[in-house]
């Protein structure tokens, strides 16, 4: 179909003077056609048209939140018809879209296309390890053709929007949706949120391969207090404008199509509700041309907050404050139409929205071919196609941190003959995480077919169950406690074997949304299981499988091996066992810190000196009576099967203010490995206290055996400079120390000036 310019230049050209008494309307696209298309379609539209636009309904499938006391399916199909419905999620599979997309473009009046929704979170069929473990990689590339397979399986079923990435950032493990970002340092945090935006939409939107990203959850949910889900965020504005806005507006900065806000409350208002969040900051200074979703039932749940009177409050207050889309509250199509007329809320409020709203479904190319991205041919192509099995396994082996090794006891050698323990091993749910709306259940690679598929010999004893009652996406988990049914059986084997490889952790529903845990223990009776097997063989190689920093003490303190394999994903059990077996160097480095116990939550590297950093020799220091104030393993930290030394830091403070830092690293074993090299930065005075280290560059190198290669970098005043109090970024003249090295913890030191 051939597009006539001059007709949309001259509707541009009118758009522009004439829309909205005569102001130029705000342009959302670099597009050339696009805004004019866009002008155009919004003054044919009704007022309830526009507010339908703004109104999300949940698909007939699997409800990712509570469903509202009308959640019932009936009346969807009847506002759709009326042109009451701009978007659906939870519909699967690309028959059911096609249909849904088909009465929206040709029973409607206008046929304006639906956007569709799904949570595509690391994968859709063919899964990676949950985005914590996969940001434990530290490789931008394979994060981001991770980010590409899921794209490229989920458009195949008829998705053209996925909610992620997100980019919350987080120090509390005891959150369950820390398995869903990237941990706790807002630099590591916006370069793999921008990775992953990259990943989701490529180059060109409007191809039937690519999708929608969205920054969620806009902001502050991941310093939920005491981890517990869904709870209030206070913090302040240096933590505020330094930690948790960082990555989003890195993601603003790639380009991010949409924005999800969240269900808490900052400082007291909730976030739906929030003009300073949505409009002040997002909107007006940051510039963002796409369209903000609430999140679940976001806006209704204003009203337990304390915030609106009833659903029609909620819906002026999330409209005014710049929630653009309403997702299952009923509030916009239900009140909107009647808050405009009233005067409650502007109808350039509403245009507005629609207009940001429009332009992604313009850019999608949705209006060009609104069933691009119904292909049952595609569906069946690509969906766990051979390629992705091999994306998410190298992923999945890049991902994997050595926590410990005493003694080189890994990697393991094919002739012994090893005991395998834990329900875990032979899981092939597990690994695929509690974001898996999309896959199948048992799709993961266990651990024992990644053995067998090695050819290994082994033995294997369960030991007990670990959880016990019905397993899905939206219900509580039961542990077994008490049925201690292949305990002996374990134990008896474990005693004859040379050496025994223990799977323990967390089931895969046991992170994710509304899974927050008070005790970061082994749950169930693995932690007696594992005492158990100890008492008759040392020799225990623990992997673990879980979706957030466990507290592990008595594990750290017995155990020579112990190897962090997250949930995995669809490949893990070849990435586990090439692994174990050295056919993979493990490179992983922990995007997140592991505690001591769980008392010591929240805790995180870049923290403040305060006044009273110690240690002393007297109580009255920043300090625990019980344990160091230092977590179990740091974040940054990683062993290798190889070694690598670090030697000749050099740092150039440039004319221009800039300032080259480089260090020569050598891989001093004979084996072949990858090595994150990191820097740090403490501004040592500043004009808002700053932190003791914050990381300020990586790079992830291979080396040979022997290899020595020069890992460089240049600072400039973005990573010298920080957001003061106001909000505004600023660069101060000082003294800063610098440390590039292994760790958060471990590397070498120089200090420089900064005029
Ligand atoms: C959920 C989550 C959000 C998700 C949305 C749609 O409650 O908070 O991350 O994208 O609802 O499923």
């Amino acid at each position: 179909m051939t597009r006539n310019y001059t007709f949309y230049t001259a509707a541009f050209l009118l758009a522009l003077v004439f829309t909205g008494c005569g102001q130029k309307a705000p342009v959302y696209s670099n597009h050339p056609d696009i805004p004019a298309k866009v002008e155009t379609l919004l003054a044919k539209m009704t007022l309830e048209e526009k507010v339908g636009q703004m109104n999300q309904y949940n698909g007939f499938y699997d409800a990712t939140g509570p469903l509202p006391e009308e959640g019932d399916a009936r009346h969807k199909l009847e506002h759709l018809r009326n042109g009451w419905v701009g978007s659906v999620l939870n519909v699967r599979g690309a028959k059911a879209t096609r249909e849904l997309q088909r009465i929206a473009v040709e029973e409607t009046r206008l046929g304006i296309p639906l956007i569709f929704g799904l949570d595509v979170i690391h994968g859709h069929k063919t899964l990676a390890p949950v985005p914590l473990g996969e940001a434990a990689s530290w490789d931008m590339q394979a994060i981001e053709k991770s980010a590409r397979m899921a794209a490229v399986e989920a458009t195949a079923v008829g998705q053209n929007w996925t909610f992620a990435p997100m980019v919350d950032i987080t120090r509390d493990a005891r959150w369950g949706r820390v398995m869903e970002g990237a941990g706790e340092d807002p630099f590591l945090g916006a370069h793999i949120g921008v990775a992953r935006v990259k990943g989701f939409q490529g180059d060109d939107l409007a191809a039937d391969n690519t999708m929608a990203a969205c920054a969620k959850h806009f902001a502050g949910y991941g310093f939920s207090e005491s981890g517990r889900d869904y709870n209030t965020v206070d913090v302040g504005t240096s933590t505020l404008y330094n930690v948790i806005l960082p990555p989003f507006l890195a993601t603003v900065e790639a380009d991010v199509k949409t924005v999800m806000n969240s269900f808490n409350t900052l400082n007291g208002i909730p976030a739906t509700g929030s003009a300073f969040l949505q409009r002040t900051i997002l909107k007006e200074r940051w510039g963002f041309k796409g369209f903000v979703v609430s999140d679940w039932g976001s806006g209704r749940e204003m009203i337990p907050h304390g915030y609106a009177m009833d659903l029609n409050h909620a819906a002026e207050l999330a409209a005014n404050a710049g929630s653009d889309m309403d997702m299952e509250s009923y509030a916009y199509v239900k009140h909107l139409v009647a808050l405009v007329q009233a005067g409650k809320v502007k109808e350039e409020i509403i245009n507005d929205a629609v207009r940001r709203i429009l332009t992604v479904k313009f850019e999608l190319g949705l209006f060009d071919d609104p069933y691009r991205y119904c292909s049952e041919d595609r569906e069946k192509k690509w969906l766990y196609h051979p390629e992705h099995q091999q994306v998410a396994l190298d992923v999945a082996k890049k991902s994997i941190v050595l926590l410990k090794n005493d003694a080189q006891m890994l990697p393991l050698n094919r002739a012994q003959n090893i005991a395998v323990i834990g329900a875990l091993a032979n899981d092939k749910t597990s690994p695929l995480g509690s974001w898996r709306i999309g896959s199948d259940d048992g799709t993961a690679i266990s651990v024992l077919e990644g053995l067998d598929a090695l050819g290994v010999p082994y033995a294997f004893a369960r030991g007990p169950e670990l959880v016990t009652g019905p397993l899905a996406f939206s219900t509580e988990l039961e542990f077994n406690t008490t049925d201690k049914t292949g305990m002996k059986a374990a134990v008896a084997l474990a005693k004859k074997a040379k050496t025994v490889v223990m799977v323990l952790g967390e089931h895969g529903l046991q992170t994710g949304e509304g899974r927050s845990r008070t005790d970061l223990g082994l749950p169930g009776l693995q932690q007696e299981l594992l005492e158990q097997v100890y008492a008759v063989n040392p020799n225990i190689v623990l992997v673990l499988m879980n979706g957030r920093p466990l507290a592990i003490p008595w594990a750290d303190e017995h155990l020579p091996a112990i190897l962090e394999t997250w949930h995995l994903g669809s490949q893990s059990g070849h990435a586990i066992a090439q692994t174990l077996y050295g056919l993979n160097n493990p490179s992983g480095k922990l995007p997140m810190s592991f505690p001591r116990n769980v008392g010591q939550c929240p805790i995180y590297y870049n923290h403040l000196n305060t006044g009273r950093p110690g240690p002393g020799t007297d109580v009255f220091w920043s300090h625990y009576m019980d344990v160091p104030n230092s977590p179990l393993y740091p974040f940054g930290y990683g062993l290798s099967y190889a070694s690598f030394a670090y030697a000749n830091l050099s740092v150039a403070v440039k004319e221009d203010g800039t300032v080259d830092v480089s260090v020569q690293v050598t891989n001093e074993s004979e084996v072949a490995g990858a090595e994150v090299t990191q820097l740090y930065l403490h501004d040592r005075v500043a004009s808002v206290a700053r932190p003791v280290r914050e990381l300020k560059g990586f790079s992830k190198n291979h080396f040979n055996p022997g290899e020595s290669k020069t890992v460089s970098f240049r600072l400039t005043h973005k990573e010298l400079g920080f957001f003061d109090n106001n909000g505004t970024f600023i660069m101060e003249p000082g003294t800063f120390d610098v440390m590039v090295g292994t760790s958060s913890q471990e590397g070498l030191s120089a200090t420089f000036d900064v005029k």
